[in-house]
């Protein structure tokens, strides 16, 4: 699928399957999700363009590369959080913002209950941290908040994606590049991924069945 990135790699695989074996603790479970993060940006991140800058090394003067975009970075509450600190660890400079977005459970359209961004420009490039790409209908909220806020160039990280989510995202945003380590066959009919991993914000937070 064009503007799609299905990460293979063996670590993302692994940090995967820890995910999504109901047997996994909590404590597992943070931890693989913030090695995802790590992972998935890293991946994510090829895209973003350089400059060359005149420095000096130690022993000689040098034209090196350097980031040319400021990172931003914007997670959906609450699973996106699961994703944060990963990121962090590789642009620990990038500005943060926070969506808080549920879903209505009879109709699945996406609810706004907090929003929190940092100024954005058209030069910046946002990478969304939202991990599961289900219906597409919280990321496509996301994604227009923010536009509406200055943004240009965006990219959406996710862990499991369905292929209704992706069609229905990318239809509204062409331009998107969306980042994820599998895409699952099936989405039900209460809006879940299957074979999936369950909800994901519940198993981050210990708050199944609450
Ligand atoms: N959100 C989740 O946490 N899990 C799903 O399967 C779909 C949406």
């Amino acid at each position: 699928m064009k503007n799609v990135t299905v990460i293979q790699h063996p670590l993302v695989q692994d940090r995967l399957t820890q995910l999504r074996d109901k047997s996994t603790d909590i404590g597992t479970f943070r931890k693989a999700m913030g090695d995802l993060g790590y992972l998935l940006f890293y991946e994510a991140a090829r895209q973003l363009p350089t400059e060359n800058v005149a420095i000096e090394t130690p022993m000689a003067p040098l034209s090196a590369p350097r980031l040319r975009s400021q990172v931003v970075l914007v997670a959906v509450l609450r699973a996106g959080l699961g994703f944060l600190d990963g990121v962090l660890a590789n642009v620990p400079i990038a500005r943060v913002g926070y969506l808080g977005l549920k879903r209505d459970l009879k109709t699945l359209d996406a609810i706004s209950y907090y929003k929190n961004l940092p100024e954005i420009s058209a030069e910046d490039t946002v990478f969304v941290l939202d991990p599961m790409l289900a219906t597409g209908h919280t990321a496509i909220a996301a994604l227009k908040e923010i536009e509406a806020a200055g943004a240009k160039s965006m990219h959406l990280i996710s862990l499991l994606a369905s292929p209704q989510g992706l069609e229905t995202v990318l239809r509204e945003f062409p331009n998107l590049h969306v980042t994820t380590a599998s895409i699952d066959p099936v989405l039900n009919d209460k809006g879940y991924i299957i074979p999936g991993l369950g909800d994901a914000g519940d198993r981050l937070y210990g708050t199944l069945g609450h």
